[in-house]
């Protein structure tokens, strides 16, 4: 595998399941693997757990690791073409790119939708930019419309709770004070329609995702009949994607949240969020602190996903 954008990159899905659990089983087994090579981390947002894990699951193989805050210490970066750079730009990432790709082995970005020109962040334009001029394998740790480790994580986490072959997953927008991107429900979505799942999204009307990433989902827009018999409920806030409202806040609902009454409704549920959350927004303190709630094990997942995506990378050096 050179580059890890999306779920076709990972190849066969249960293959790379397999892996996941073995080295889940000892993640320090492959410790040559990374010897004298170097992953660069890129921000141009903000983390707390895609930082911590990847950087520990580059350390676990053995890698040397930098982290970059673009915005934080680092000359302010132009990305346009054609732009005279006489603001408060000084560098142009076109230059930056490859001179980033001189100091390391392999590049991890993390670059969110802007929400100011849908094509660009449709078409990934941060992302591939350091695809085509880095010269090194890229892997995204979050883009405009996915985050893959995250929904690697996410499945895995689902293989090892799920009490039947084919579990009821419900992804389930929830509310937020601010205009989220599509990146998290994107990529979940289009990780569960690689299994055999029974996959549902529901979403008030004019939350739309782009029908690329609901492919075989049902979309239920009544909340409480989706949760009827759920296995799993993943829940996420997003801002609209259909125009003319792409980025926009198009409702604060908190009949939305996730409470224990719409739980009741489940199948003894299992409740997920990628985290931050914003609790009593997206879900209730009694929710999120329940025993149902596998948050904490979701997120220790990171470290394995993001683990086996950098071996894969790295065996293709
Ligand atoms: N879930 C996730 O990607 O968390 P961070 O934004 O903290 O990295």
């Amino acid at each position: 595998m050179r580059h890890f954008t999306c779920v076709q990159d990972l190849g066969d899905l249960k293959q790379a399941l397999n892996e996941a659990f073995e080295i889940k089983k000892d993640r320090f087994q492959f410790t040559e693997l990374g010897k004298n090579k170097t992953l660069l981390m890129i921000f141009f947002n903000s983390s707390l757990r895609t930082r911590l894990s990847t950087q520990k699951a580059a350390m676990n193989l053995g890698m040397n690791t930098m982290v970059l805050d673009v915005n934080q210490g680092a000359w302010k970066l132009e990305t346009e073409r054609g732009v005279i750079m006489d603001g408060d730009k000084p560098e142009h990432l076109l230059e930056a790119i490859p001179v980033m790709g001189c100091y390391c082995d392999i590049i991890g970005v993390r670059s969110f939708a802007r929400f100011e020109n849908k094509e660009d962040d449709y078409n990934e334009k941060i992302i591939s930019e350091f695809i085509k001029y880095s010269g090194r394998p890229v892997f995204s740790m979050e883009a405009a419309t996915r985050h893959p480790l995250q929904s690697f994580a996410d499945l895995i986490t689902i293989e090892e709770y799920k009490k039947t072959a084919r579990p009821k997953v419900v992804m389930t927008w929830a509310p937020h004070p601010k205009s989220l991107p599509q990146a998290v429900p994107n990529s979940f979505a289009e990780w569960m329609n690689a299994t055999d799942y029974e996959f549902v999204i529901t979403h008030p009307e004019g939350y739309e995702l782009d029908p690329k990433f609901v492919g075989n989902a049902r979309v239920e827009y009544d909340q409480k009949k989706a949760f009827e018999g759920a296995d799993f409920i993943y829940a996420k806030n997003w801002a609209a994607y259909t125009d003319p409202n792409y980025g926009q806040v198009l409702s604060k609902d908190r009949a939305w949240t996730v409470d224990t009454e719409k739980m009741a409704l489940t199948n003894n549920a299992y409740f997920m969020h990628c985290l931050p959350v914003r609790r009593n927004m997206i879900v209730t303190d009694d929710v999120i602190e329940s025993p149902q709630s596998i948050v904490i094990p979701e997120a220790a997942n990171r470290e394995i996903s993001a683990q086996t995506v950098l071996k894969k990378i790295l065996m293709g050096l």
